[in-house]
C-alpha cells in the first residue's frame, strides 16, 4: 500500500493483472482539458451496429478514437461529427495513463486512444469486453471522475463470477496480462451532485489501439 502527502492515494489489487489505484487521478487539470476536448470534439450519443442508441454519451482525443454506428465498433483517427482529426491527447492526460499503468506493474504503456464516457443518473454501461484494439498485450487505463459509480469486474469468460467495486472522484482502474479480456461494466448511475461534475460521471479510458 503507498499513500501519498496527502494520505489519499491507496492501491486496491482486485486480481491477478488488476488493480484499483484510489486517489490517483485527483488533478483539478483533467476536468478542464476534459471540457477543452468537449469544446472541439462535442459528447454525443452513438449508435450500437444493431440501430440502438448509447446511453452513455461520447467523445474521444489522442490519434484514434472509438466510434461505434450501424457498420460496427472501431476505431478511427477523425471524428465523423466534425469531419476532423480527435482532439489531441493532452499531456497531463499521456502522463496519467502511463504512470498509472507503471504503478500498477504495466511498463511502457503507450497509449493512442482515450474514449471520454460521460453517464448521467439513470445510465448504465453492460457488462462487455474491450476487444477492438489490435494490441492486447496493452493494458487499459479507466479514470473515473464526478459522480461515483459501481464497477463490476469479473473473468476472461462472459460466466465468470462478478464483483462490485465502488469507484469514487480520482479513482484510476488499470487491467491487463491475464485480465486483459475481463468483462466489466458499470452499474445504473445514482443521482447526485458532484462538486466539480454536476449531476454527471466521466471516465476516461486509455488504450492501445493499434
Ligand atoms: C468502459 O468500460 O468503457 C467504461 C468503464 C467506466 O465508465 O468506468
Ligand atoms: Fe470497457
Amino acid at each position: 500500500m503507498k499513500t501519498d502527502l496527502f494520505g489519499t492515494r491507496r492501491d486496491d489489487p482486485i486480481g491477478p493483472g488488476a488493480m484499483i489505484l484510489r486517489g490517483f487521478a485527483l488533478d483539478p487539470a483533467i476536468l478542464a482539458d476534459v471540457a477543452h476536448i468537449a469544446g472541439i470534439s462535442p459528447f454525443r450519443h452513438m449508435q450500437t451496429p444493431g440501430g440502438r442508441q448509447i446511453g452513455v454519451e461520447m467523445t474521444n482525443c489522442g490519434a484514434l478514437g472509438w466510434v461505434s454506428d450501424r457498420h460496427g465498433y472501431r476505431y478511427e483517427p477523425d471524428d465523423p461529427l466534425t469531419g476532423r482529426p480527435w482532439p489531441e491527447m493532452p499531456a497531463g492526460f499521456l502522463r496519467l495513463a502511463q504512470e498509472a499503468a507503471a504503478h500498477a506493474g504495466f511498463p511502457g504503456f503507450r497509449p493512442d486512444a482515450c474514449l471520454v464516457n460521460r453517464y448521467v443518473p439513470g445510465v448504465k454501461m453492460g457488462l462487455h469486453q474491450d476487444r477492438d484494439e489490435a494490441d492486447l498485450d496493452a493494458p487499459i487505463v479507466s479514470v473515473s471522475l464526478g459522480l461515483p459509480a459501481t464497477f463490476q469486474f469479473g473473468g476472461p469468460q462472459r460466466g465468470d463470477p462478478v464483483k462490485k467495486h465502488a469507484l469514487e472522484h480520482g479513482d484510476v482502474v488499470v487491467w491487463g496480462g491475464p485480465a486483459r479480456l475481463a468483462w466489466h461494466g458499470i452499474l445504473t448511475l445514482k443521482r447526485g451532485e458532484h462538486p466539480l461534475t454536476g449531476a454527471t460521471r466521466i471516465n476516461l479510458t486509455f488504450r492501445r489501439a493499434r
